[in-house]
């Protein structure tokens, strides 16, 4: 016994020492580099400290309104110049570089790029990953485009956009993780993980940038760029949370935003720069603008100049100047004039420096822009079925009447009907990186590679995706009436969603809606898929289609996970990151609204109560719904305690089954109410949810456990805290179908 105790004690020490030997080593190699920023500073000039919070985009791909400047690539040869964007590619980053190492001092530059979902794999688009709530596959997909961007010469992408967005006008719903806080967090922190790998300095990490600081995603009537206002709490309690995960997993750097929020600007605001991310969060990476964001302090009415835009940015925490040109052409001048300091200049660009040696860039600046390995990584067929994996995972069963789907490979005849039926450009996306002929997976050839020889394909187009002509419904009619049953393929091309897509009416595009009519009319079976980069409406198709698949974008093997899922190689598990509205009217709508005066009591504001007269008050489809093809019961409910203090904690248990005949995952939701306290809260929040994988007929216990952290919330002098009181427990598989409820009391 004495033997074994020694060598477990000795196994304590060593693992002790190990950790603390890491932590050590973590702690001198950032003295190391803390000592060699100080020390090259010492060495520039001022031109050459204000050129490394300069980006210049390349002219190849402009990401925003494009200012011409012929001169760029002579300022990277003078040191003028910090960072470039658009620049991807071994070969291009490298001779690009090659500029930069011409300058006095050889300050590698660093390649940004919107590597959004997928690098040259396509992944689906953010909003359609974030509907799998499947964090490891989430870091996954993120882990595989950081990996092929860091191949290919990219040092830096500029996601996860964690903005969360409770209204689908606005066309960048797409690029987040959707309406909930608590959700959003968890999938920042997973591209943030997925994005940097095992950190900085690793030949496959790039750099991370959370954006867009912050709040970007509550613009007014959901138009775009649109100005922000809110009181402390939402912001606090709503918009930030997000930011904080991906700052905690060590996300390298921020992007602030075009908005301005409660009248300050992102990119001029302190309060959000300086007093939250580098004061009280301690961020010690840098923040870019957003592109222009500098000098469009103009047209906001918040400066005089682009000089004086370029001053209230710096001043205010932005440290690099996307695409403003105010930098480069003014800051020496407010030095002089005193409106800047030196030492504001130092720290940001400290920070910066700091950023390009943890990237080992000054040790080897062509590192990453090697041609072998960017041909060795790129496109290959693990990194393919990575994409099909969380493509499948991210499709939600929206409906199944008389259990239509799966569908039978060995079917007749099926018809692949419709505008994206066969559209392979449309499953890219709107922020993918474009690829000369790339080939996408469309629905047609998934359906195609799935079924069997003795099944025949049917195809036809039955109308555009937004033309009103109807002179093709004919021929889809009499298509339909060939076959056992019709796919219909409906929604948005890829460029009618992100950003500058804000659109006042998200009913689906054209004639769309005609041709499901008209199908349907033929007495067939009919199988919806929508595929869209924002919630889409289509009231009758969900009253009158056989069943519906949302697919939004599901990028490079789009149509092989449709194919997954209508036949029943995968049984759909998906869950709406993000609430699908009935109608424009309603919008902002969300789960997690408040209980009101008068709450309404049948879905309606009849009878004095807060509500529509003339439309429910509830979404079409819930936060957190998702249908699969199986049926999962959840019984049960019990709590190790029925009363806490604030620092105890509740274990909660239920049985979960698997009551249908089909294997599946069922994501089961917990979600809380404070019924009572000093200020209103909402009627319920997600503070827990997991992924259960049931074969038929399988019973599995699931446990989770409520904790402070869980109770609190900020108070009317916005202090983060509990108080005590009464708390509803409900655990359902959708926000809006909530199956076991109980309640506890929080002690003082
Ligand atoms: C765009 C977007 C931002 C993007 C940047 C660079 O305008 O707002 O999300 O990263 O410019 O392309």
């Amino acid at each position: 016994m004495k033997r074994r105790t020694l060598f477990i004690l000795s196994l304590v020490h060593l693992t002790l020492m190990l950790s603390v030997q890491k932590k050590t080593t973590r702690v001198k190699s950032a003295d190391a580099i803390d000592l060699k920023v100080k020390t090259l500073l010492a060495k520039m000039t001022l031109d050459e400290k204000i050129g490394q919070l300069n980006q210049y985009t390349s002219d190849r791909l402009a990401t925003g309104p494009l200012t011409p400047n012929s001169s760029k690539f002579n300022e990277i040869k003078t040191g003028r110049v910090g960072a470039m964007l658009n620049v991807k590619g071994a070969k291009e980053t490298r001779m690009v570089q090659e500029l930069a190492m011409r300058s006095r001092l050889k300050i590698p530059l660093l390649f940004g790029l919107d590597v959004i979902h997928g690098y040259r794999v396509t992944f689906p688009v953010p909003l359609a990953e974030a509907a799998s709530w499947d964090l490891d596959l989430i870091e996954k997909s993120a882990r595989i485009a950081g990996k092929e961007a860091a191949a290919a010469g990219v040092h830096w992408t500029f996601a996860p956009m964690v903005d969360i967005a409770r209204d689908p006008r606005w066309g960048r719903v797409m690029e987040g993780a959707g309406e909930d806080p608590y959700l959003g967090s968890l999938i920042a922190g997973a591209r943030v993980r997925g994005f940097q790998g095992k950190g900085l300095g690793n030949l496959d990490a790039i750099m991370a940038c959370v954006k867009h600081f912050a709040a970007y995603g509550a613009a007014i009537g959901g138009r775009d760029y649109n100005t922000t206002d809110m009181s402390d709490r939402t912001l606090w309690e709503v918009y930030l949370p997000p930011f904080k995960a991906a700052l905690d997993a060590g996300a390298a750097t921020f992007m602030n935003g075009f908005n301005d929020l409660n009248g300050v600007p992102a990119t001029g605001n302190s309060y959000l720069q300086r007093d939250i991310l580098k004061g009280k969060w301690a961020f010690n990476g840098f923040v870019v603008s957003d592109w222009g964001s500098i000098g469009e302090m103009v047209n906001h009415g918040f400066a005089t100049d682009n000089k004086q835009a370029g001053m209230l940015a710096i001043n205010a925490g932005n440290d690099m100047d996307m695409e403003s040109h105010s930098y480069n052409a003014n800051l020496a001048q407010l030095v002089k004039e005193k409106k800047v300091s030196v030492a504001t200049i130092d720290e940001a660009v400290k920070r910066v420096l700091r950023k390009k040696f943890e990237m080992g860039l000054f040790d080897a600046p062509y590192r990453f822009s090697n041609e072998e390995r960017e041909k060795n990584t790129l496109n290959s067929p693990e990194n393919r079925a990575a994409a099909r994996d969380i493509a499948k995972h991210s499709i939600v069963l929206l409906k199944n009447d008389n259990q239509l789907l799966p569908l039978s490979k060995t079917l007749k005849t099926i018809a692949v009907i419709g505008p994206l039926a066969k559209s392979n450009i449309d499953m890219m996306g709107f922020w993918s990186v474009k690829w000369e002929n790339d080939h996408l997976i469309s629905l047609y050839e998934g359906i195609e590679n799935k079924v069997g020889k003795t099944t025949k394909l049917l195809y036809a187009q039955g109308c555009d995706v937004t033309d009103t002509s109807k002179v093709n419904f004919s021929e889809a009619i009499a298509t339909a009436m060939q076959a056992d049953v019709v796919v219909v393929a409906v929604g948005e091309h890829f460029d009618m969603t992100g950003e500058a897509k804000s659109k006042a009416n998200i009913h689906l595009p054209g004639v769309q809606e005609d041709l499901i009519r008209a199908i349907k009319a033929t007495g067939k079976p009919v199988v919806v898929l929508t595929m869209s980069g924002r919630p889409l409406i289509f009231n009758w198709t969900a009253d009158h289609a056989d069943a519906i698949l949302q697919t939004w974008w599901l990028g490079s093997e789009a149509g092989n996970a449709m194919a997954d899922v209508l036949f029943g190689d995968y049984n759909p598990s998906g869950k709406l990151p993000i609430s699908f509205p009935r109608s424009e009217g309603q919008i902002p709508v969300y789960y997690n609204y408040k209980n009101t005066g008068r709450p309404s009591a049948n879905d309606y504001g009849t009878g004095y109560k807060s509500g529509y007269t003339d439309l429910q008050n509830s979404p079409r489809y819930a936060f957190g719904y998702g249908l699969s093809y199986s049926e999962f019961e959840l019984s049960g409910l019990t709590l190790d305690k029925t009363s806490i203090k604030p620092n105890e904690t509740i274990k909660i248990t239920c049985t979960l089954k698997n009551t249908g005949k089909y294997a599946g995952e069922e994501t089961v939701q917990l979600y809380l109410r404070d019924e009572t306290g000093s200020v209103t809260r909402p009627v319920k929040e997600l503070k827990g949810f997991k992924k259960v994988y049931l074969k038929s007929g399988e019973t599995k216990m699931v446990n989770f456990v409520i904790n402070k952290e869980m109770l609190s919330f900020y108070d009317q002098k916005m202090n983060w805290t509990t108080e005590p009181g009464t708390f509803d427990i409900m655990i359902g598989n959708s926000s809006d179908h909530i199956v076991l409820n109980s309640k506890f009391e929080l002690l003082q």
